[in-house]
């Protein structure tokens, strides 16, 4: 139960600083393609911020309590804090990098989860999965150089 509490804790804290990112983004993003790119940041960041509020409760359906503070979750986060203002472009690069460590994170709890038989919270992650498959093949294809 502890590997499933500290897994899953792991994803809540990844979720929320992966949409404190792209809100980062979202607010400060500049160049031409200014309202595409607000408005897709906007579009990650409310996605994934809907889905805090269910990971931090089923974290105390198991029992422990939810992490709810920047200390707590800056240390239980695999995501880079960004201070610095990147390009639009570079935005995108670490927007999907980081979308892939959420995604490890995400798989990490949902074997440990099928494994202990938490069924509903496999059920969770895979949803989790599927919304960040669905970011990483936008982020993925914003970046796409053509012609
Ligand atoms: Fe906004």
């Amino acid at each position: 139960m502890d590997e499933l509490v500290q897994a899953l804790k792991r994803v809540l804290a990844n979720e929320y600083a992966f949409s404190l990112k792209a809100q980062n983004f979202h607010w400060n993003v500049e160049g031409p393609d200014f309202p595409q790119y607000h408005e897709f940041f906007g579009n990650v960041y409310e996605e994934v911020y809907g889905s805090v509020d269910t990971i931090a409760e089923r974290v105390r359906t198991l029992g422990a309590y939810a992490p709810g503070s920047f200390s707590r979750f800056s240390q239980l986060s695999d995501i880079e804090d960004q201070i610095e203002m990147p390009t639009a472009r570079s935005m995108m690069e670490k927007l999907l990098a980081d979308n892939a460590i959420v995604l490890t994170s995400i798989v990490d709890c949902y074997k440990i989860a099928n494994a202990t038989g938490h069924y509903a919270l496999a059920n969770l992650m895979a949803d989790r999965q599927d919304a960040h498959d669905k970011h990483g093949w936008m982020l993925t294809s914003i970046l796409k150089q053509r012609g």
